[in-house]
């Protein structure tokens, strides 16, 4: 979480700073700061709240940003410390000579900070991020050379980092160093870039360098030098960066996430497009580097995922087992990594992240590596870390995602974990290709944006629930099946956007414990497909009725019986239960996004989330 910008050159520092933090505000958005360099002195400006904030206090400075072409920026989401102006980044040393922001965890942060209040250094505020800052002042006071001093400090520091650091005695270069945590240097002409992601600099460069783990480098406006940990010099690797600079626009929405969600029918039409094409024809995965003879020799696959994403992961165990027929784990990666798990070279394991960057999914992905097994990235992402760990790699193309809460990224997930099955079971059994349930499917996939399309174009009826809704402080949401994850994933995006305590569960598990919560002041959300589930859902259902709970029923499927036993249906066109999650989820979506903004949440950068997560 967190995001950096640093800029050396001879634009005005704080025009770029600010730009490049307004592309990083989905990393965080709790407070922001930045730290100009000025001739022999370093300006610090910091304001607590959304970057608007910082925007207004640097307008009142117009002098000394006027005066400044170098300096380090930073957004933050708050891990250690309030969201207060105090904590927020940069940080500086005693004196403020030196000035530090900080992307990341420092895990042995007390440690440190014990050690260095017996050198007299104090700590103001109760970030770990201020222990770098005075480690890095320490070193550097004894033997005068930044590069050296911060190399020598981030060997002392356990954890997460990406780091720019300063020192007003010499303005003519920033310090970076990472480890764990994503940093870029954008290479201009006699200017140079910092940034946690390439949106925050492709405006003016597309030459970057991925710094990679346990490296260190001094930018200066034109020159790069890259060292490891032991000082040896690196080669620098420039990059093209294959990005269009984008202009983020509502469209006309009154929110990212309302548009991002009527995006869908296209993102799935992206999707598909030159994989699929018709019902009959084969699926292309041009990316999947696996060879028919390793992919016929795969024993199990493992999902490894955290939030949407992991939701997402969910849906594709069901299809992987009932087509392809290979026995499918699915877990959140933050449990994965502390478990003594099991994976070999028989053993595929699908990485699914929007952003590529989750910090305990690419600690799983490495993990798995060790033990040979083949790693399958599905991200919205390419250019990300995850992806550059990747053997294999399936681009989601959802196309940049703004909204916090994950909607359309969701949709590309799913229609890619169903392009992956098809493609699975093309290669290890040929013959069922022409089974009449895959054909089906194929010819369902390729309706499905025209059906999306019908849902967010008809939205009245969502509306109007969500209205009659809105003021319940507690919901459930149940399904069977293929559909559990849906309810999950609906129940998700309610509680992260308008901030209602809502809870998934399979509709038979409600039976054993989560009935007792039920009155009429608890609505029970079904979503009920017609399929071999639907009569056991019916029945749940019935179940929550009798404890007088409001019911609301999303499905394809009305007759004489639902209209008499729902409060409020909600209808799909029609479509199979296999491919259902990928409809249902849109009114969940739709019905999260409308309760949200009647309740005048902020929809788009709800408290306390950020969009990348890379801290464990
Ligand atoms: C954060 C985001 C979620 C996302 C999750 C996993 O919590 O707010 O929307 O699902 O991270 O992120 P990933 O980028 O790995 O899909």
């Amino acid at each position: 979480m967190c995001g950096i910008v640093g800029y050396i050159g001879f634009k005005k520092a704080s025009e770029v700073l600010l730009k490049g933090l307004s592309y990083l505000e989905y990393r965080g958005y709790d407070s922001s700061g930045v730290a100009l360099m000025t001739k022999g002195k370093i300006e610090i400006f910091k304001a607590p709240g959304k970057l608007n904030n910082l925007r207004e206090v640097l307008l009142k400075e117009q002098n000394i940003c006027n005066k400044s072409t170098s300096g380090i920026g930073h957004i933050r989401w708050a891990t250690h410390g309030l969201p207060t102006e105090l904590n927020a980044h940069p940080h500086t040393c005693n004196c403020g000579s030196l000035v530090v922001v900080h992307n990341g965890i420092i895990e042995n942060y007390k440690e440190l900070k014990n050690e260095l209040e017996k050198y007299g250094c104090e700590f103001k505020s109760q970030t770990d991020t201020e222990v770098a800052a005075h480690l890095i002042a320490h070193e550097f006071s004894k033997c005068k050379d930044l590069m050296a001093a911060t190399t020598n400090a981030v060997k002392k520091i356990q954890g997460a980092y990406a780091f720019c650091v300063m020192h007003k005695t010499m303005p003519d270069k920033i310090i970076v160093a990472r480890k764990n945590a994503p940093l870029i240097i954008g290479v201009g002409e006699g200017e140079n870039f910092i940034a946690s992601d390439i949106p925050a600099i492709i405006e003016y460069t597309k030459k970057a360098i991925y710094l990679n783990d346990n490296q260190v480098a001094e930018i200066k406006k034109d020159s790069i030098r890259i060292t490891d940990l032991e000082g040896n010099l690196l080669e620098n690797k420039v990059e093209f960066l294959p990005f269009e600079p984008v202009a983020l626009s509502k469209m006309g929405y009154k929110h990212y996430m309302l548009k991002e969600i009527h995006e869908q029918s296209d993102v799935a039409r992206n999707v598909l497009q030159g994989k699929l094409t018709n019902s009959k024809s084969e699926i292309v995965l041009e990316d999947v580097k696996l060879t028919p003879k390793e992919l016929k020799n795969i024993k199990r696959i493992q999902i490894i995922a955290c939030g949407t994403s992991l939701h997402a992961g969910l849906v594709g165990k069901y299809i992987l087992e009932k087509f392809a027929k290979i026995p499918t784990d699915v877990e959140a990666s933050s449990e994965y990594i502390y478990r003594d798990t099991i994976s070999d070279e028989n053993t595929l394991t699908i990485g699914i992240s929007q952003s590529g960057e989750t910090a305990d999914t690419i600690t799983a992905i490495k993990q798995v590596r060790e033990k040979g097994s083949h790693v399958l990235i599905i991200t919205n992402r390419p250019d990300s870390t995850m992806a550059r760990l990747a053997d294999s790699l399936l681009p989601v193309n959802a196309g940049i995602e703004v909204s916090v809460a994950a909607t359309k990224s969701y949709m590309a997930q799913l229609l890619s974990l169903y392009l992956l099955t098809l493609y699975l079971v093309q290669i290890t059994n040929p013959e069922s290709v022409k089974d009449k349930e895959i054909v089906s499917l194929k010819q369902e996939m390729l309706e499905l944006p025209n059906k999306i399309e019908a849902v967010t174009n008809n939205t009245k009826a969502i509306k109007e629930t969500a209205k009659k809704y809105s003021s319940f402080k507690d919901f459930i949401f149940i399904a069977r099946g293929i559909n559990f994850p849906t309810a999950l994933e609906g129940a998700l995006k309610l509680k992260e956007i308008s901030y209602i305590n809502a809870t998934g569960y399979s509709a038979g598990e409600l039976k054993h414990g989560p009935i007792a919560m039920l009155d009429e002041t608890m609505p029970v959300l079904a979503i009920l497909n017609k399929g071999c589930v639907y009569d056991k859902v019916m029945s749940n259902c019935e179940e929550a009725k009798a404890r007088q709970a409001k019911l609301i029923g999303v499905t394809n499927f009305i007759d004489r019986k639902s209209k008499d036993l729902f409060d409020d249906i909600l209808t799909i066109p029609d479509i199979s239960d296999t491919l259902s999650p990928a409809l249902n989820i849109v009114v969940l979506q739709l019905l999260a996004y409308y309760i949200a903004e009647y309740l005048g949440k902020d929809v788009d950068q709800p408290r306390n989330l950020a969009k990348s997560v890379t801290v464990e």
